[in-house]
């Protein structure tokens, strides 16, 4: 029997939440035609609810594509996590990070333009395309993770086996979370500043018990201080995102923060920008959208600091209204969800 053939035929096995067929996702191993027989390992990356039903449709696709030869099917369903290769060259106290394979930073020049937002649904968005997640939220003035993820309240346990406290993520959607707002009581304003706020930064990413990760995020404060140069030069991140508005006139405010992570000392490659509240589309009037803060402004600062512009999301009611409720958006699809899977898809992309 005809490899190739069997192959095409297995092309049109579609993954129903990561919408593409399982040769692209490299789902299929060891493929064997033999006369009378088709051999081959169906290999998820995490545990898979789809598991069974995807197999059918093996099975199908290869009956129907052989109705003559009506061969034999035998598939192997594995589930098999990406191998991370352990960080070499670790500094001390980066030890939590040995087995997280990439650390991306999130950052902003200036504060409400969705950086959390953006980071709690990539985060979710990249976890259902089967890698494991992690997000630090190192945001020491305005910790917005816990109540977008609905754990606001939890109480992070801490590790003492090693002699050194090493606080456990909190999990929930199948992600890891850490946050400095698990720390603070509920509404207290956090007046840290210099040393204070760049050590609590750290330690929501160094102090915690991460385990092995595809994708840590964090999600860094807005700005381009002191303590976001220190924060950056001491976690060995892979890559950063800027978050931006269409509006985000500042020029200068984004150049530095360019710079931040281009200066000599750091150099840490600024992996592209994501414009959100690109548009806004409503509900009744889906064809339309209205450029509500300018039009294509993140785009034309991509341009101009010769970096890949990764996402254009529109200002969607859902994306807000699910924040507040602590329901991601991305889990939910929707016009929301759709733009967060596209920048995921570009991620994953950057780092295969
Ligand atoms: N694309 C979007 N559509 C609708 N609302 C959004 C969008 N992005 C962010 N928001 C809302 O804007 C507010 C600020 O977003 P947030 O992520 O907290 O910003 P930042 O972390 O940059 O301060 C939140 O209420 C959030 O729900
Ligand atoms: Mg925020």
């Amino acid at each position: 029997m005809d490899i190739k053939r069997v192959e095409e035929a297995l092309k049109g096995v579609i993954h129903p939440v990561r919408e593409k067929d399982i040769i692209t996702l490299n789902m299929v191993e060891d493929l064997k035609a033999e006369e009378g027989l088709v051999k081959f390992k169906l290999v998820f990356p995490s545990p898979d609810p789809l598991s069974s039903s995807i197999k059918k449709s093996c099975e199908k696709a290869i009956l129907d594509a052989f109705p003559a030869e009506s061969p034999k099917v035998v598939i192997m369903e594995l589930v098999r996590a990406r191998k991370i290769e352990k960080r070499l060259n670790l500094e001390l106290g980066q030890e939590q990070l040995a087995n997280v394979a990439h650390i991306i930073a999130i950052s902003s020049t200036k504060g409400g333009v969705g950086k959390s937002t953006v980071a709690v649904n990539l985060a979710v968005a990249l976890s259902q395309e089967g890698f494991r997640v992690g997000l630090a939220d190192a945001d020491v003035y305005g910790p917005s993770v816990p109540k977008m993820t609905g754990t606001e309240g939890e109480m992070p346990m801490v590790d003492n086996s090693s002699g050194k406290d090493i606080i456990l993520p909190i999990e929930k959607f199948g992600i890891k979370w850490m946050s400095i707002g698990y720390f603070v009581q509920n509404g207290q304003p956090l007046i840290w500043r210099g040393p204070m706020a760049s050590n609590a930064l750290k330690q929501m990413v160094l102090q915690v018990k991460w385990g092995e990760l595809d994708y840590l995020l964090i999600d860094l404060p807005p700005g381009t201080g002191d303590i976001h140069i220190s924060v950056v030069q001491d976690i060995p991140i892979s890559g950063a995102i800027v978050v931006t508005t269409p509006q985000e006139v500042a020029l200068a405010d984004v150049e530095k923060g360019m710079n931040m992570f281009r200066n000599k000392d750091i150099s840490k490659p600024v992996i592209g920008m994501v414009e959100n509240m690109s548009w806004f589309t409503p509900e009744e009037l889906p064809g339309n959208r209205y450029y509500i803060f300018g039009q294509d402004g993140g785009k034309r600062l991509a341009e101009k600091f010769n970096i890949p512009l990764l996402a254009q999301i529109p200002i969607v009611m859902s994306i807000r209204e699910n924040g507040d409720l602590g329901t991601p958006a991305a889990i939910k699809g929707g016009a929301g969800g759709e733009a967060f899977k596209k920048l995921a898809d570009k991620i994953i992309d950057i780092y295969r």
